[in-house]
This record gives structure tokens, sequence and C-alpha cells, in this order.
């Protein structure tokens, strides 16, 4: 791995004055740059999180010029940030912004892009590609010709990253051939979320855990990501996506890999991205023959979401007919190492689910002899619940004695609402890795070798379904997935969190 050692600067939550940037949006018309990526720069602004010479500029086709794209961005923050957007804030954080007519695919068009960016050549620049992959090369193709492309500047691709590790190869060849690995920040926002760095807290801030995050201890772990939204007018990209490739290769992948990593020696960017890599290569995988034991997906039907009737996702625009896309995914995952040998992590996603949920679930094993009577004695096992959105709290339940005469045990939760503890705002992902991409801090960004061996694992799963004429199992909407899925984990003897 050609990364560079990451300097001791280099760590999760810590952050210097923030650097002389120029920030460049190419998709800066879009949905990305307009419901999270400008809102989050005007909260760093409003944090002064943002130097005050700082510039950002939308790069994208249309030929609206500055004044229409500064209305369109105060529109934008208006609308997404809600009470948190200041009138008066405004106009200065305004101030700091520009608009660049640019098509991607034509040379010339780098002139005016090249021209803004000259007057500032010490700067560090930071290019945000949140434009379809397929102009990734193009971009990055003009960016080196029209010589714009620093030592100081960094490169920030966001998801999907291709559609398997050939594609994904192909994206990181082109972006490697203009810089260096250590210059390329790859986006999986869930890494930037407040409550996934939680994890890390709770795994390495504390002693009482560590000893226990192992087989011998842990009997099974769940990790689902529930979402009640369809595909919100993104029909036509999901199809070709589906959930394993939209969620599991990325989001869930990165769960389970600061789950179940070893202990960093430090949390410097290379030290956290090599043991992540680890659990990634260590990964079983699951093949032509047990595809359809390991893994289950379905796709949803009509139903009803909260009070709201909802369509079926074959009804959606831009979906075909016919589609055999999943909605949704479940799988037997294991990792093959001594501290994980034998010890299942059931992986669970889906859109129009019946809740709005990422929630990891660690249950323990039994105690081995149990000398008390009645029914929780010996068959309830703890289990440490960590939620992680829509709200963030951490509940262990252990047995305690029920009041009253009789020695009867009963399970009760110790339960830790974070939001309600610190009362403080967290920051919004986008908000942290702009941050810390300013900063030049990669840890909580992905290294190639981990995009590559996370579609190493997801590619023969794919294979297998390709080969399989069943198709996805339909589930209702507002349910939680195919029967299948439940039978997937009953098989071992376990159920699904939510059903228990
Ligand atoms: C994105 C997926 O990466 O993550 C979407 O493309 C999904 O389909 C979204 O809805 C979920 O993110 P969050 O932060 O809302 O859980």
């Amino acid at each position: 791995m050609s990364a560079d050692r990451p300097s001791a600067g280099q760590r999760i939550g810590t952050r210097a004055a923030p650097p002389s940037v120029d920030l460049v949006l190419f998709g800066g018309t879009g949905d990305l740059t307009m419901r999270k990526l400008l809102p989050a720069l005007y909260r760093r602004f409003g944090d002064a999180q943002l130097a005050a010479d700082a510039r950002i500029v939308g790069v994208a086709r249309s030929d609206i010029g500055r004044e229409a794209y500064l209305a369109r961005a105060e529109a934008a923050c208006r609308q997404y940030l809600g009470t948190a957007f200041d009138a008066a804030t405004w106009p200065a954080f305004a101030a700091r912004l520009d608009y660049v007519r640019v098509n991607a695919t034509v040379a010339s068009d780098y002139a005016a892009l090249a021209a803004v960016l000259r007057a500032r050549p010490d700067a560090v620049r930071l290019f945000f590609l949140s434009t379809a992959p397929d102009l990734f090369a193009a971009i990055c193709r003009e960016l080196a010709a029209a010589g714009i492309v620093t030592a100081n500047s960094r490169i920030m691709l966001e998801k999907p990253l291709g559609e398997d590790a050939a594609s994904a190869a192909r994206i990181n060849d082109t972006v490697g051939a203009l810089v260096s690995e250590r210059q390329i920040y790859r986006i999986d926002h869930y890494l930037g979320k407040e409550t996934v760095q939680n994890l890390l807290a709770l795994r390495f801030g504390n002693t009482l855990f560590e000893p226990l995050w192992r087989r011998g201890q842990v009997q099974h772990v769940q990790i689902t990501v529930g979402e009640q939204l369809g595909v919100e007018g993104r029909g036509e990209f999901y199809d070709r996506t589906g959930a394993l490739r939209d969620m599991v290769q990325n989001h869930l992948l990165q769960l389970l890999c600061i789950l179940a990593m070893e202990p960093p020696a430090s949390s410097a960017a290379d030290a956290v991205r090599d043991e992540k890599l680890k659990v990634l290569r260590a990964l079983r995988p699951i093949g032509d023959s047990e595809a359809l034991l390991k893994t289950v997906r379905g796709q949803y039907r009509s139903g009803v979401i909260g009070a709201a009737k909802v369509e079926g996702y074959l009804d959606e625009g831009g979906v075909a007919a016919d589609s055999s896309t999943e909605t949704f995914v479940a799988i037997k995952a294991e990792i093959d190492t001594w501290r994980w040998a034998g010890v299942p992590f059931y992986l669970r996603t889906g859109k129009r689910l019946q809740e709005h949920v990422a929630e990891i679930v660690i249950t323990f094993h039994e105690v081995p002899h149990s000398i008390f009577d009645g029914p929780f004695s010996a068959q309830t096992p703890n289990r440490l619940v960590i939620r992680l959105q829509p709200e963030e709290h951490i509940i262990l339940r252990i047995l305690a004695k029920s009041p009253g005469e009789a020695m009867r045990l009963r399970p009760v939760d110790l339960a830790l609402d974070l939001g309600e503890s610190f009362k403080a705002r967290p920051l919004e992902a986008y908000e942290r890795l702009l941050g810390d991409a300013m900063q030049g801090n990669l840890t909580l960004f992905m290294r190639r070798d981990e995009v590559d061996a996370a579609w190493q694992w997801i590619d023969p799963i794919r294979a297998a379904w390709s080969s399989d004429d069943d198709g996805p199992r339909p589930y209702a909407a507002g349910s939680w997935g195919p029967a299948t899925a439940n039978a997937l984990i009953a098989r071992d003897g376990f159920a699904w969190h939510d059903e228990q």
C-alpha cells in the first residue's frame, strides 16, 4: 500500500485552525450539494471552522451565473437547515461562494476554473466529485490537463465507487494517476456519523467491553439499517444498483469493520484503516453453493408505512416493470479470525421497512450454569444494543431479581441516552468529513485496498444471485422484509432483535 504514514496530528477529532482552502464542488447544482454539502459548509462557517479566506466554487454544466447560484444555494440552506439558518450570517457565507460553468467533458471549459484558482496557488485545493461516477475519469483527465492539481490538492470521491471490483479499480486507477493515495478522500458518510465514531469510543475508550468482545463471550451480532423511505425519485439509479451495492458494500461493511476490528495502535488514519482491511480480508467468501443459504434478497410490494399507503417497487418511476433488483438484503457473514471464529454476524438492510433504524445488537452467551429457577434464569443472555439512529442510545440488558419473596430473575435495561447526556448538537456527517478533508485527516475515509476488498466479497454474492432464477422474495412495505430473512437467522436458533 502506497499510502503515506499519517502524521501524529492526523487523529480523529483533533482540529487545528482551518486552513486556507479552495473547495471546488463538481456536481455543484446537484442534490447532494444542495441537500448536504452547502448546509454543512454553512454550519462550518457559522462555527468558525471555515477559514476566513476560504472559497467554495460550485461547478456544473448549467449556464446560471453566480447570482442565480447564490439564490439556489440560499434556498437550499434555508430549506435543509430550518431553524439553524440565520439570515444575518448568510451574506458573509455567500461572499465565500462562487460558481463556474464547466461541462465536465469539455477541455476548454476548465480554463475558467483555472483562472479562478490561479489567484491562490498555495491554498489547499479540494476537488469534491459528486457527479455520476462515469464522469470521474474525464474530470481527472481535464483537471490534470488544465494544470490545476497542485501538491496541495485533494480529491474527494462520493459513492458509488464503481459497481463491482473491476469498475472500482478503473476509477481508482484513473484518480490514482492524477494524485497519490494520501490525496484521495473516498467518502462513506456513515464513517462521518457521530454515532459511528461513538462505537470507537465505546470499544477503545473503556476497559469494560474489550475483554468480552470476542468468541467465547459473544454469541452472535446483528447489524440492521432499516429505512422507511423508498427510492425517492432515484428509481433509475437504484434499479441499476440495488441494496447490496447501495448499502452493504459500503455502510454495513464499514460498521462491521469498526465492530470487529482489532484495537488499532492509535486513531491515526492508517492504523485504523489497516485494522479494518484485515476484517474485510478475513470475511469468509460466500460463493455460489452457499449464497442461497446465507443470503436473502427481497423486493417491496405496496403496503402501509405509518398511516400512509405506499406503492410497490415495481411501480416506482424509473424502475423496470420486471425488475429483479433487490431492495432488501440479509446476510449471514462470518469472519475467519481467532477473535471471531464461529460467531455469526447477521447483516440486514432494506427500503420501505417497518422502522427507520440503524442498530447493532451484540448478544452474549448464556450463563454456563444457572443457580436460579424461573423462565428468565438461564436462557436470557446479556445483550448490548447500540442504536445509531434515529436517536443514539446504548442499552445493556442484564438480569436482576424482581422484588418479592421468591428469587425470580427478570431482564432489566441499563440505558444510556447519549443525546440526553451531552445535550450538544452532534456534527452532521458531511460537516465532519469536509472538515477532516480540509485538515488532511484521512482516518474516516476509505483507502483503496478497503474498497477493493469490500467489492471482492460482494461480487461473488451478486454472481450467485444472477444465476438464481427465483429472484428477490416479495415483502410488504411496512414489514421487516421477507419471511425468509427470519428463517435465515432462525436456522441458527436466533431471532432478529425486533422480533423478540
Ligand atoms: C446512501 C444510499 O448512501 O445512504 C441511500 O445511497 C440511503 O439509498 C442512504 O438512503 C442512507 O443514509 P442515512 O444517513 O439516511 O442512513
